[in-house]
């Protein structure tokens, strides 16, 4: 199921205040940087509400790996203002915090342990996105990623209530992306994208395709973007491939994704980096570590239709050409660092990280493929 309603290109903000009229009459106006000032949404925002009668409350405690603390601030904030739709501006971060909110407001408990599970989330305010960065797919996903930095945890809230219900895709809002996050976002929609084609439960092969589509267009428009900010076509092609990296289309009924993901979310956790850099470095070591032949023939397939790799290759080869590929893209085409070391991060909590994953009797079970303790730790050893 997928509900939001998606408004793409440079005009489309004109329907916003209908949109939000539809939910509500007090919106909770989240957003994070000083760009929105700028860039002129914020005034298109003010004078959509104004043209609609809608009042709105603003909020703007919002950091890259979003914190538990200030979502808790937003949510008693939200509610005692008595507002009852949201909207959000930004990337994953204010997004991810929008949804958190959105469900924490209905409930009487304290956001954390909303998150860790222990009540349950039944419905949640409804929520209107306008993207700024092509990244995490937040901007049409059930998913909301926050850090406990207390506790050195990033957890996942994932319910169907808090897909937005309209999202606003302006690739001119992205210009004015830096570099590195513009780096740090190709490499996240891969990495949604590749983490999903590995998975090999329900093979369905027109899904195949796109995947192997979405990944061929990040990479060939994430280095235009990176190396000319305001060309249209590359912004447009890497807003469009974000949200349906990661929107359930492609995912059908693959149950075995994730398994990058969670290991990126303990580093994160622990040394609050960027989301996409930890996934550059992580991607090609996790990949090296898949060496049985259904992993090996699922290489030669990305790497043929997706990468233009020499179908004559076998099948080891094949695997090397694409990880290959995606070290260049990460490492040369978007500049990002290529260790952990180089972050100033050492093995200190890899045992401590790799022991939160393996929950299943010291085997971390639900990615890919069956992880031991001592496989994580090798993985990230091999990071550094
Ligand atoms: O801090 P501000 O001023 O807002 O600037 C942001 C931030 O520094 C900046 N930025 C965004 N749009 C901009 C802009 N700067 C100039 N012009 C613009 N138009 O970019 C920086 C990064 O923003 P952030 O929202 O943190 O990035 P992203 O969208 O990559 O979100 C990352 C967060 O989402 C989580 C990540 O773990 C991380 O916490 N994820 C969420 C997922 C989901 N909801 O489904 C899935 C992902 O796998 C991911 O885990
Ligand atoms: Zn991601």
């Amino acid at each position: 199921d997928i509900p939001t309603k998606v408004y793409f290109g440079k005009e489309e903000l004109c329907h916003l205040g209908e949109e939000l009229a539809k939910y509500g009459n007090k919106v909770f106006f989240i957003y994070s940087g000083d760009y929105i000032k700028t860039n002129g949404i914020y005034d298109l925002v003010a004078a959509e509400c104004q043209k609609h009668a809608l009042s709105f409350v603003e909020f703007d405690r919002v950091m890259p790996n979003p914190r538990h603390s200030d979502v808790q601030s937003g949510i008693d904030l939200c509610r005692n203002e008595g507002c009852n739709v949201i909207l959000v501006v930004g990337g994953g971060s204010a997004i991810d915090s929008a949804k958190a909110i959105a469900s924490g407001v209905l409930i009487d408990a304290p956001i954390w342990d909303v998150i860790l599970g222990k009540y349950e989330v039944k419905d949640s305010l409804p929520i209107v996105t306008i993207s700024t960065i092509s990244a995490t797919g937040s901007e049409m996903n059930m998913g909301a990623v926050i850090s406990n930095l207390e506790t050195h945890d990033k957890q996942s809230l994932r319910k169907p209530s808090q897909k937005p219900k309209a999202t606003f895709l302006n690739p001119e809002y992205t210009y004015t992306v830096g570099k590195y996050q513009t780096a740090c976002g190709v490499v996240d929609m891969i990495c949604h994208t590749i983490e999903t084609y590995f998975s090999d439960d329900s093979p369905m092969y027109m899904l195949d395709t796109v995947m192997e589509g979405l990944i061929r267009t990040a990479f060939k428009y994430g280095p235009i973007a990176y190396n000319d900010p305001t060309n249209y076509e590359a912004r447009a092609n890497l807003m469009w491939v974000s949200p349906w990296a990661i929107n359930d289309f492609i995912r059908y009924d693959k149950s075995k994704q994730w398994t990058m993901h969670p290991i990126e979310h303990e580093i994160s956790a622990y040394y609050d980096i960027t989301h996409g850099l930890g996934l550059a470095i992580l991607m090609p070591r996790y990949l090296r570590h898949l060496n049985d032949e259904i992993s090996l023939k699922r290489f030669k397939q990305l790497g043929v239709y997706a990468l233009d790799i020499d179908r004559n290759l076998s099948l080891e080869d094949a695997k090397e050409a694409v990880i290959k590929k995606i070290e260049n893209l990460c490492y040369k085409e978007l500049c990002l660092q290529s260790s952990l070391s180089e972050l100033g991060i050492n093995d200190e909590y890899f045992e401590e990280m790799a022991s939160k994953l393996a929950k299943d009797d010291g085997y971390f079970t639900t990615g890919y493929r069956r992880l031991s303790k001592n496989d994580i730790v090798d993985i990230l050893k091999d990071c550094l």
